[in-house]
């Protein structure tokens, strides 16, 4: 198979924000205790933070991490996770039937959020809370002193207020499942309310309103219509949330999620716009998709979980090559939106649904830890345009590329990066490209991220079964790229 990339240096789609790398930790299963925080670990640190952890994060390169949930804040009580720790309640969540210690809480997640080299995104509790408790956590953590809130954080030791900048109002508000679930009308009313005080209260903030948590929901199209209509002045970001799986074990329809994706975005954009138009707007809304990921793997273990124990092996899912080269396509569709996908989290960062795995003897990167890796360090600049001349397949989607691309070019660095995932999962493509625009450039690197085997994973003992290598082929002639994408492969191929 052939396929011939089109791409101009003066077609700009948009800078990319760089909190498309984001991830989320979120207080369920071992991503907060025996993930980022186990005092007892002989890798932990002073405050009880795991080294080993904070390392694989910082290689990550990710910018921001949203906290404490996901489904666990719809019942957040942020008041019990700060203070002296003897003091602070065992509490039943009933998002996840366990019991929380609190004895990780908010300053805590800040604190390590400064040694992980990132900021935190902070969420809201709108189910069972609203503006009054939006407004006091907003005062505790971004105000300087000479209020209650601000001098209770002072008093418990943080002098310096946390001056968060990423607000989410709520979370996942149209599903059934969440505590405090509210129609989209009631919502959009709660959101516009929460997010009016707390930009009365610190105006430097932004804030990113629930969208759908998955394309599939019933009610989406008409929930982002109704929820915008009451709160666009109030929030600058509508949230999209989306997970794979391949329960049906094909893995060419698995890989074809990518256009689903596509048009899961395309579409959220339409309606944002369309409100716009509606309220006569003057800005733009733009897109935070901060939940995506695989998630399937753990389903049926996860049914096995005593209730209301602590933090047990929850949403465990060992992830393995296939699901490597999705998260990549998924990547790669949300470069290609940079203009109006400006936040994104994987979800999430530790143990649950997880880049990185950890035990009481280490901490190792699964297989998707690579993709996040290689596009996080080398897909920041500018995306550029680009048209793609390859087969297609008939998916369940409807027709699909066998290969997902997308051009950054860094003007900093001097350096043009392709990212190209062959879905292919029998032929090589021959890749070229007319890169003459690109004078005095040559292969700086081919790095390819392969397997024979769509299933193998990456364990503890064996962490390095899936890891990308830097052995393609691509040539630079006469300013004509070649290169061959072998079957299902991720390939990044930088020029300099
Ligand atoms: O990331 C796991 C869960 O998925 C989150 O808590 C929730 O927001 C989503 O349904």
């Amino acid at each position: 198979k052939k396929a011939a990339l089109h791409v101009s240096k003066y077609f700009k789609v948009g800078e990319v924000d760089d909190r498309l790398y984001g991830s989320f930790i979120e207080h369920l299963g071992r991503a907060v205790y025996e993930g980022i925080y186990q005092p007892e670990s002989p890798f932990a640190d002073e405050q009880g933070m795991r080294k080993d952890v904070l390392k694989l994060v910082q290689q990550l390169n990710v910018p921001i991490v949203r906290y404490p949930g996901g489904n666990f804040v719809s019942g957040y009580r942020w008041e019990d996770s700060v203070g002296p720790k003897a003091n602070r309640p065992k509490k039943i969540d009933l998002a996840w039937s366990v019991v929380e210690t609190n004895q990780f809480g908010l300053n805590e997640f800040m604190d390590w959020s400064k040694k992980a080299e990132t900021e935190c995104m902070m969420a809201v509790n709108l189910g069972t809370r609203g503006i009054e408790d939006a407004k006091n956590i907003l005062e505790y953590c971004n105000i300087k002193g000479g209020s209650y809130y601000s001098d209770l954080r002072r008093e418990h030791g943080w002098e310096a207020p946390h001056d968060i900048k990423l607000w989410c109002l709520g979370n996942e508000m149209d599903g059934p499942w969440q505590e405090g679930h509210k129609t989209a009308y009631e919502y959009g009313r709660i959101a516009a309310e929460a997010g009016r005080a707390m930009k009365m209260l610190d105006p430097t903030i932004e804030t990113v309103a629930c969208g759908s948590s998955s394309l599939t929901m019933p009610t989406f199209g008409t929930w982002e219509d109704t929820v915008l209509m009451e709160c666009y002045d109030q929030v600058d970001y509508l949230s999209l949330h989306q997970y794979y799986n391949n329960h049906a074990d094909n893995s060419e329809e698995f890989l074809a999620n990518t256009v689903a994706m596509d048009q899961f975005i395309t579409q959220v954009i339409s309606i944002c716009d369309s409100v716009k138009a509606k309220k006569r707007g003057k800005k733009d809304i733009q897109l935070s998709f901060d939940e995506w990921n695989v998630w399937y793997h753990s389903n049926e273990q996860d049914k096995q979980i005593e209730r209301w124990t602590q933090h047990p092996h929850q949403l465990e899912d060992v992830y393995n090559f296939e699901d490597a080269l999705l998260v990549a396509g998924m990547m790669i569709t949300m470069l290609r939106h940079a203009d109006r996908v400006k936040v994104a989290c994987l979800a999430q960062l530790v143990n649950v649904i997880a880049p990185i795995m950890t035990s009481d003897t280490g901490a190792w990167k699964q297989t998707i830890y690579y993709p996040f890796e290689l596009i996080s360090n080398l897909g920041r600049g500018t995306v550029l345009h680009t048209e793609i001349d390859v087969p297609f397949y008939e998916s369940q989607h409807g027709d699909t590329p066998y290969i997902d691309s997308v051009v950054v070019m860094n003007e900093e660095k001097e350096t043009v990066t392709v990212f190209a995932m062959n879905k292919c999962l029998t032929e090589e493509i021959d890749l070229s490209a007319d890169l003459r625009q690109f004078e005095g450039y040559r292969v700086d690197q081919h790095i390819v991220l392969t397997h024979t085997d769509l299933k193998a994973e990456n364990t503890e003992d064996q962490p390095n079964n899936v890891v990308p290598r830097n052995n393609g082929n691509a040539k630079l002639d006469s300013g004509r790229l070649n290169a061959v994408l072998p079957n299902q492969s991720f390939n990044v191929i930088t020029l300099k």
